[in-house]
């Protein structure tokens, strides 16, 4: 396949890694042009490009930027892109960092934003991985361990596409219904980045509470702001499945939480790039 992604950042690379290990072509953008991308080209294997040519007759387009900058996006971008072919949103909404996004504010999701700025349907996932679970979370078919990851939008051809290369990376993909759906894994939400296994991501799916998704996102993000930029993300991993009852009689998941408790104390102005 011909993938194109928006983004060579945490999210951008770890993707075209792991379409470069699947024989995909690549092609990779940012704002600045393709000259500042050679590293995170020669890195991946991907071809950097001008944003003008990323979605060219490419078989699946990924968005992977700040939500603040999807307006800033070209508006011809999606010219040359077949209709045929998906795009894919893993973006998540942090007012702190993205300013206020009134659609969102007045109840869309954010995808649904995003979808509606592009003016095109969007398929919804790889919001709820952080980028190290993505590089090093895959696994294969039948390990008991397999990430789930929700995947929703209102074209079904789509969202299987995307489930089938969510399997080939080494993840179980979920049909999280319409996209009016996707906040149930939005920041904030239970099903938001505890690496959850199949069996384990109905019931938090499920859990979701809309009404208190923003406030925990915003404790969350206050949470780690406060850690250092080298706190391992698997401890947050381990942190946030102990959050949502997961993993709760593991020692190894009660060290985590001691852990996570004294890096905040320890460095109270630190700042994190996790989001
Ligand atoms: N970090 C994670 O673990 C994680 C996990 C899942 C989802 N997400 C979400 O996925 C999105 C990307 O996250 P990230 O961590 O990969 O971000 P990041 O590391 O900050 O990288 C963002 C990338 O977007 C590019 N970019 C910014 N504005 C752009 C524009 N107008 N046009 C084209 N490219 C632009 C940036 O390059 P230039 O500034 O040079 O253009 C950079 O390459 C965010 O919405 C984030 O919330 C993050």
């Amino acid at each position: 396949m011909k993938i194109g992604i928006i983004g060579a950042g945490n999210v951008g690379s770890a993707l075209a890694e792991h379409f470069g290990k699947l024989q995909h072509t690549v092609l990779i953008a940012n704002s600045r042009g393709p000259e500042t991308l050679s590293k995170a080209a020669e890195e991946t294997g991907a071809t950097a490009v001008a944003i003008s040519e990323v979605a060219k007759g490419v078989d699946l387009l990924i968005i992977t930027i700040p939500m603040k900058a999807v307006p800033s996006l070209p508006k011809d971008l999606l010219r040359g892109l077949p209709a045929e072919s998906p795009i894919l949103d893993t973006g998540n909404y942090y007012p702190l960092r993205d300013g206020l996004i009134d659609g969102i504010g007045a109840g869309m999701t954010e995808s649904e934003w995003t979808s509606s700025v592009l003016g095109r349907p969007v398929i919804k996932a790889l919001n709820n991985i952080m980028s190290d679970s993505l590089i090093h979370g895959g696994s294969p078919k039948d390990s008991k361990s397999r990430i789930a990851l929700p995947v929703s939008g209102d074209d079904t051809k789509a969202k299987l596409f995307v489930i089938a290369l969510l399997d080939d990376m080494g993840f179980d993909g979920l049909d999280a219904g319409p996209l009016s759906e996707s906040w149930r894994y939005q920041p904030g939400t239970p099903a938001y980045c505890p690496d959850p296994t199949l069996k384990e991501l109905p019931s938090l799916l499920e859990r979701a509470d809309r009404n208190k998704a923003a406030g925990n996102r915003d404790q969350a993000a206050k949470i780690l702001a406060k850690l250092p930029p080298d706190f391992p993300a698997q401890e947050l991993v381990r942190a946030s499945r102990f959050l949502v009852g997961l993993d709760v009689l593991k020692p190894r998941t009660w060290f985590a939480m001691v852990r996570l408790g004294f890096a905040m104390l320890r460095n109270p102005n630190g700042r994190s790039a996790r989001q």
